[in-house]
């Protein structure tokens, strides 16, 4: 061999190793299978108010509008994407999905097929979640009535592809900072409900330019086109008492008097408020925890 032909090899030995790295599959255990008992459906509908997906995924008329058949035009910097119909629909929604579907599309943004999903869907702060967790959703949605309806596709410029987002998923993993982890049980629940579950962080949190939040500065705050949405950091809430904060998780009720607006509504509607009486108890004493370190 030449030395071209072993700087050929060596450069496409590399290219190789790069593409395989950005676009492989992601290793989902193949051994589940959705559960159809009773106890993991009660559980998986627990687990879709917990997680806030009907504030996207709800119906767009008023027959569906307590349906997850989707619709809802989600306007972007980068686009418009459509929350598609998740009923076990098989022309148009989820019905021939099997568990390892739903464990790569929740915990990695991945398409039945291996394309990829647009971030618009928060695949990225469901990831932290317990495979027990993702199936018992799954075993839900299944149970569910099947609706025919078929979102729009997204509206994006023409540059962004499906594929790019392999590396914009690379890039959100390179910058990603180790969390402050807890010991204590409640948090431990507050946190993996916050940052997971309930998804706070794709509104709260900043993003760069490229639309990857800033961990560094988790809950400082955001701006998603023209709204601004406030800071829910410990500094912010200095104010707040653990409370407060339970009271505005079940009513939106701030400690001022005022309620809040906005967004903020469809997630107290439709998630915080459904909560257990103990997992908002857990989300309160992750959010204000800086008074008891005080104490
Ligand atoms: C912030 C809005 C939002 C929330 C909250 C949300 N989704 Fe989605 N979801 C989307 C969007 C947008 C897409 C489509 C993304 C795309 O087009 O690439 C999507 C796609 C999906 C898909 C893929 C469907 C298909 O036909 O390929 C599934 C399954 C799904 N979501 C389930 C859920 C579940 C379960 C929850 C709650 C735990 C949830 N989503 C919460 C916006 C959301
Ligand atoms: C879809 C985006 C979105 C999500 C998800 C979201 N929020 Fe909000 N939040 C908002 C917006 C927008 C406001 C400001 C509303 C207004 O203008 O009154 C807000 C306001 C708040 C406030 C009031 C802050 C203040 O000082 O007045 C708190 C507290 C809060 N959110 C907590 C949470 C928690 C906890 C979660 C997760 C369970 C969460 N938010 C998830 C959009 C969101």
């Amino acid at each position: 061999m030449n030395k071209r032909k072993i700087a050929l090899a060596i450069f496409l030995g590399l290219a190789g190793l790069i593409l395989f790295w950005l676009f492989a599959p992601p290793s989902v255990s193949s051994a589940n299978q959705v559960s159809t008992s009773p106890a993991a459906i009660a559980r998986g509908e627990y687990l879709v108010i917990a997680g806030g997906c009907i504030s996207c995924h709800r119906g767009q008329t008023e027959e569906t509008t307590e349906t997850l058949s989707g619709g809802l035009a989600l306007e972007t910097d980068f686009g418009t994407f459509y929350a598609p119909n998740i009923t076990p629909d098989s022309d148009n929604g989820i019905g021939d999905w099997e568990a390892e579907d739903f464990l790569s599309a929740l915990k990695h943004g991945r398409t039945p097929s291996g394309s990829f999903y647009f971030p618009a869907f928060p695949y990225r702060a469901y990831a932290g979640m317990t495979d027990e967790d993702v199936l018992d959703m799954a075993a839900y949605l299944m149970s569910l009535e099947p609706i025919s309806y078929s979102a729009p596709d997204p509206e994006v410029p023409g540059w962004l592809f499906r594929w790019t987002v392999a590396g914009w998923n690379k890039l959100a993993d390179i910058s990603q900072p180790d969390l402050e982890q807890f010991d204590d049980e409640l948090l431990a629940r507050g946190a993996y409900l916050a940052r997971n579950l309930g998804h706070c962080g794709e509104c709260h949190t900043p993003r760069n330019g490229l639309g990857i939040p800033d961990f560094n500065r988790e809950y400082a705050g955001a701006e998603i086109g023209d709204e601004v949405i406030e800071a829910i950091s410990a500094a912010a809430l200095e104010e707040w008492t653990t409370n407060n904060f339970d009271i505005f998780l079940l009513l939106g009720l701030k400690p001022e008097g005022e309620f809040v607006g906005g967004d903020m509504n469809e997630v107290i509607e439709h998630n915080t408020s459904k909560l257990t009486d103990e997992d908002r108890d857990a989300l309160a004493a992750f959010f204000t925890r800086h008074h008891s370190e005080e104490d």
